[in-house]
């Protein structure tokens, strides 16, 4: 029985080319759509390499007592991340790296409009090859703009590395830019404010980093301006977290005036409680899972319970990888695979999913028309 504990490293990893393998799998081929992907979250190994390479510094992970000195250091160093309440488990913590610190380290790297580019192309070029059609990935300017990056150089990257997706890999995209919600809330405005510029690129606002003691509604004041502008709206409810039942809540009927955001990142655990999902599922507001950034933190098992929970409740649910890079290099695909075999789902489930994601994308009418019939053409085919 796969399993009322969680799964071990070696577990998920095995799990992964196992479900990996099998490309003849509908939800290979399947076209898709991918709403909860963090660019940031995209940076491999083989790329945080590469552009080390070419900048001619140390391929840095996590902290300084990792020491990577080849590309095979980096891929073990990925591979041994871990989650926040693992190290709060007591694990000796100087030779280990939380997913907050991996995934921020990799921030460094970025810093030309090239880097933008590639990373954008790398995560592209990947979605093509999944059948990817659509997809609003996220990205965190907070953590560039600090360091010393142009908005020219950060947005003028995604918008070439977008044009070329749409014009070579058949992929549209827009996105949606998040707010680093463990830094101050005047600081999310400034670059709210600052991001107008680029606004043609970016469909919706969305929250992000570090939930402990962060609730959602210490950023009303840019999500109810972000509203009035026409942005969609999301926010991030991290599972497990302290308070997070408050912060789910504060997202499904509170935040931006009133009535709560659009779309809801993770929020799993509006499962445990049948009146906040008789609210989502009365908001009609979709929701982004993804299933394989949660195995390092909760059972297989309580995870698909959940998942079916929602589901039952006719909540839209749609399947996604968040940070695919860190979290064991699982795609959307090993995600949806995952869901179908954790749930018992069948291809018919499977496909009423990807077909949520298309209902709950903020893409433009003509552009989910196409994807949803190129679905029908590939079940029925
Ligand atoms: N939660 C919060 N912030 C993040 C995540 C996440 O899963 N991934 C990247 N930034
Ligand atoms: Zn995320």
């Amino acid at each position: 029985m796969i399993c009322a504990k969680l799964l071990t490293q070696a577990a998920r990893l095995a799990l992964r080319d196992e479900l990996g393998a099998n490309q003849s799998a509908l939800m290979h081929k399947i076209p898709k759509v991918e709403l909860h992907v963090h660019i940031e979250g995209t940076l491999t190994p083989e790329l945080r390499w590469r552009l080390a390479q070419r900048r001619g510094v140390k391929a840095r992970f996590g902290h300084d007592d990792i020491k990577i000195d080849t590309l095979q250091d980096l891929r073990t160093a990925y591979d041994n991340i871990i989650s926040s309440a693992q190290l709060c488990a007591g694990l000796p913590s100087e030779h280990l790296v939380t997913f907050f610190q991996a995934y921020y380290s990799g921030f460094e790297f970025l810093t030309t409009r090239q880097d933008f580019y590639d990373l954008a192309m790398d995560w592209f070029r990947r979605a093509a090859a999944m059948n990817v059609r659509y997809c609003e990935p996220f990205f965190d300017p907070q953590g560039h703009t600090s360091r010393g990056v142009t908005w020219e150089d950060m947005m003028g990257g995604f918008r070439d590395a977008q044009r070329t997706a749409a014009s070579e890999l058949n992929i549209q995209s827009r996105w949606i830019m998040c707010f680093l919600r463990d830094q101050p809330p005047e600081d999310a405005i400034k670059h709210y404010k600052a991001a107008l510029e680029y606004r043609d690129m970016i469909v919706g606002i969305g929250l992000d980093s570090n939930e402990r003691d962060r609730p959602p509604c210490l950023f009303e004041e840019v999500f109810a301006l972000a509203r009035r502008d026409g942005f969609k709206l999301t926010a991030h409810c991290d599972v497990g977290v302290k308070d997070t039942h408050t912060h789910i809540r504060q997202v499904a009927s509170t935040l931006a005036g009133g009535c709560g955001l659009d779309r809801m990142d993770h929020g799993l655990n509006v499962a445990d409680k049948t009146d906040l999902t008789a609210l989502v599922a009365q908001r009609d507001m979709s929701m982004t899972i993804c299933p394989w950034a949660y195995l390092r933190r909760e059972t297989y098992d309580s995870i698909a319970e959940r998942i079916r929970v929602l589901v039952d409740a006719g909540i839209r649910v749609s399947i996604a990888s968040d940070s695919p890079a860190y979290t064991d290099q699982s795609w959307v695909t090993h995600n949806l695979l995952l869901t179908q075999r954790m749930c018992g789902f069948t291809d018919r489930d499977m496909v009423k999913l990807v077909k949520n994601g298309v209902d709950a994308s903020w893409a433009e009418p003509n552009v989910k028309e196409a994807i949803l019939l190129e679905i029908d053409a590939v079940q029925d085919s």
